[in-house]
């Protein structure tokens, strides 16, 4: 892959006020990189309009260039300047906008997301974030923003500043500090192409949810007769850098444990995803325990069972790609 070298450059922390939304804005209107909360992870934000903006994110990133971005909005209606919303993407966001899920329609003949950000793809995926700071940025801003989540590609999701600053401190502009995040799991994916809406990634509006919405399950992306077109489905992925393994009773000697619900035992280098067993909870956890358990130097984490429903549909689907080999 032929890609820039990110530039080295000091990377300003901004603060989740007027000034601070001002400034983050500012530098996204002139192409910079700014590392923005959302409810969901924090992003890695830039100019989708912008090939050369969206091609930093890409460069700080290393990620290949092959992956389509979402583009961040602050309301429906600048949504539907981009993307053409049929029945269910409508009934879709006007249950679930402003909040954690993403969109994936027929880009609009009007469509001002760059090629970049889109990967080449006739399509265009949109989200309208719940976070009042993510908000504020993007009203600011006036354009669509290009945003994956804000860590290096292949490592785990940034859902902290110190997090965002741990893999890209000095490659992009500012990251801006509102505090950890809420959701704790990015986005649930949604493709709304060719009538049947398909799931391309559950995230953080449980799939139940989405099907009372449209009425009927979601086709899931991979089924037979379905290429999975949702590069981000790629089996590994999330990694951290120990060893992951799944559905453990009890962690081996030497292992680290990630808990979920009562624990009847302590053992070393453990956490517990939510001690009362609340999925909610166990998914804002994530990422960040993830974190804390590779600092910890053990070479591999062992997890608890988490069941398969709500968000925790989410959150197992990105344990079994930390725990995919590589
Ligand atoms: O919660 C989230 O969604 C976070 C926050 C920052 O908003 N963003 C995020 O973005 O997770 P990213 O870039 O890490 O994930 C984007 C996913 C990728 O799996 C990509 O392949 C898929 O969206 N995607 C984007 N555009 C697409 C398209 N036109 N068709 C199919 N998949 C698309
Ligand atoms: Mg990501």
């Amino acid at each position: 892959m032929n890609q820039p070298l990110p530039a080295s450059r000091p990377t300003k922390l901004l603060a989740a006020d007027a000034p601070g939304i001002t400034d983050a804005a500012a530098l996204l209107c002139a192409g910079g990189l700014v590392a923005l909360p959302t409810e969901t992870v924090y992003g890695l934000a830039a100019d989708a309009t912008s090939g050369a903006a969206v091609a930093g994110i890409y460069a700080a990133k290393e990620r290949p260039s092959f992956n389509p971005l979402i583009s961040h909005l602050p309301d429906l209606a600048s949504a539907r300047r981009q993307g053409l919303l049929d029945a269910n993407a409508l009934a879709l966001a006007q249950a679930f906008w402003p909040g954690p899920l993403t969109l994936v329609v027929p880009a609009s003949p009007d469509c001002t997301v760059s090629d970049l950000a889109r990967a080449g793809l006739p399509s265009v995926a949109l989200r309208v974030p719940a976070h009042p700071i993510a908000h504020a940025v993007l009203e600011a801003a006036g354009r669509p923003i290009a945003a994956p989540s804000a860590n290096r590609s292949g490592r785990i999701s940034a859902t902290s500043a110190a997090h965002v600053l741990a893999d890209l401190d000095g490659r992009i502009d500012a990251v801006l500090d509102a505090g950890p995040t809420e959701v704790g799991v990015e986005s649930t994916i949604v493709a709304c192409l060719d009538g049947a809406p398909r799931l391309l990634r559950p995230g953080g509006v449980p799939r139940e949810a989405i099907e009372h919405v449209i009425g009927r399950p979601l086709v899931i992306a991979g089924d037979a007769g379905h290429a999975p077109i949702s590069p981000g489905m790629l089996a590994s992925h999330y990694a951290p850098a120990a060893r992951v393994r799944l559905d453990a009773e009890a962690p081996d000697d030497g292992e680290a444990w990630l808990g979920f619900g009562p624990d009847a035992q302590e053992y070393p280098a453990s956490l517990n995803l939510s001690p009362n067993g609340d999925l909610r909870e166990a998914a804002a956890h994530l990422f960040g325990y993830m974190r804390r358990l590779d600092e910890t130097g053990r070479t591999t984490i062992a997890v608890a069972r988490i069941p398969e429903y709500g968000l925790g549909e989410a959150i197992n689907d990105r344990l079994r790609r930390a725990a995919a080999p590589r």
